[in-house]
């Protein structure tokens, strides 16, 4: 593959498009924009392009990657659906719904994407952009959150250069992305049961409308998506949750009344305060200010999503 200044900044249009999909094609690393963060993409069916994204974001081996596919006939050739499966895939996708259903038997699909575990994460996104780098690649593409492993997840392009920087081949610039937080991610279990991974722009109460069941709770020794694990969103500083007012050494997240020296919305929006929550945090890393403190959002609809994300960055 040829080196040029890395990571090379390709524009979302036809000629940007189509060198994505060639540097995927040869197995390369390229950051795309989706409709809920960046992705760091490769070819999800050769085990060294998939050991690339690992390398490059310091991730531990054992955590599995979403498979991204342009759509429900792909994404069969990958797992195995049941009615409920089609179901979800009817309601949600394309969009933020992630489904961790069975691995079909001789699926194209690396080890290392899924960790050796006999399941597989698939995500159909909406995000034109993503689309069509899927289709032009004509691959299933792996594709965790563009950060190093730990960090806060990328919603703009800068976000992914500063944090990737030269580790990763190319990114395609597509402006911020909507939703702002990663897919809500549901385990179809093959025992009937079902679980939530993690919570995200698609609320649990849609998908129990869908399934007409609830979900069953996690426990600790299924703990599979790191997602879930505390600590995993942190700014690299101490962060204090419910601050309606914030001391001197703090840099104050506000949300609706809670003015802040930032505001996640200051009408009191919800979805505006999820597309804002991770470069607000990734603001308040980079600020003088040792803490980070953050006003109360409620948790009702995307707010829970929201919390789950503010309770791990506080953890
Ligand atoms: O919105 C998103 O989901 C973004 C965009 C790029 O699609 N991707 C994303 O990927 O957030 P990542 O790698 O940061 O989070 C994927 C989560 C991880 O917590 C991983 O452990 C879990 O999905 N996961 C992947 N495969 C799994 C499996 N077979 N079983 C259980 N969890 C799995
Ligand atoms: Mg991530």
């Amino acid at each position: 593959m040829e080196r040029t200044s890395r990571p090379e900044q390709l524009a979302a249009n036809s000629a940007g498009l189509a060198r994505a999909a060639t540097l995927l094609r040869e197995g390369g690393l390229v950051a795309v924009p989706t409709e809920t963060v960046y992705g760091l993409t490769a070819r999800a069916d050769r085990d060294e392009s998939v050991a690339a994204i690992y390398r490059a974001k310091g991730r531990p081996s054992f955590n599995p990657l979403i498979v991204h596919i342009a759509d429900l006939e792909a994404a069969q050739r990958i797992a195995r659906f049941d009615a409920r499966a089609l179901a979800l895939a009817a309601a949600f996708w394309p969009g933020a719904l992630t489904m961790v259903l069975p691995l079909k038997e001789g699926a194209a699909i690396a080890s290392a994407v899924t960790a050796g575990l006999p399941t597989v994460a698939l995500r159909c996104p909406a995000h034109p952009i993503m689309r069509d780098v899927i289709v032009e690649s004509g691959l299933p593409l792996a594709g965790p959150s563009a950060n190093r492993s730990g960090g806060v997840s990328p919603t703009t392009a800068a976000h992914v250069v500063a944090s990737l920087g030269d580790r990763i081949d190319a990114v395609v610039d597509g402006g911020a992305c909507e939703a702002g937080l990663e897919s809500t991610i549901v385990a179809l279990r093959e025992d009937g049961r079902w679980q939530v991974l993690r919570p995200g722009p698609i609320p649990v109460a849609r998908i129990r409308d869908v399934l007409g069941t609830e979900p069953d709770a996690v426990t600790s020794h299924e703990i599979e998506a790191p997602g879930q694990l505390a600590s995993h969103y942190a700014p690299g500083k101490p962060v204090r949750l419910d601050a309606r007012e914030a001391g001197a050494d703090e840099f104050h997240i506000g949300f609706g009344p809670v003015e802040g020296h930032v505001s996640l919305s200051p009408s009191g929006d919800l979805a505006e305060a999820a597309s804002r929550l991770y470069a607000l945090l990734h603001e308040s890393a980079t600020s003088e200010l040792p803490r980070v403190a953050v006003a109360p959002v409620p948790s009702e609809g995307i707010g829970a999503a929201i919390n789950d994300r503010l309770r791990r960055a506080a953890a």
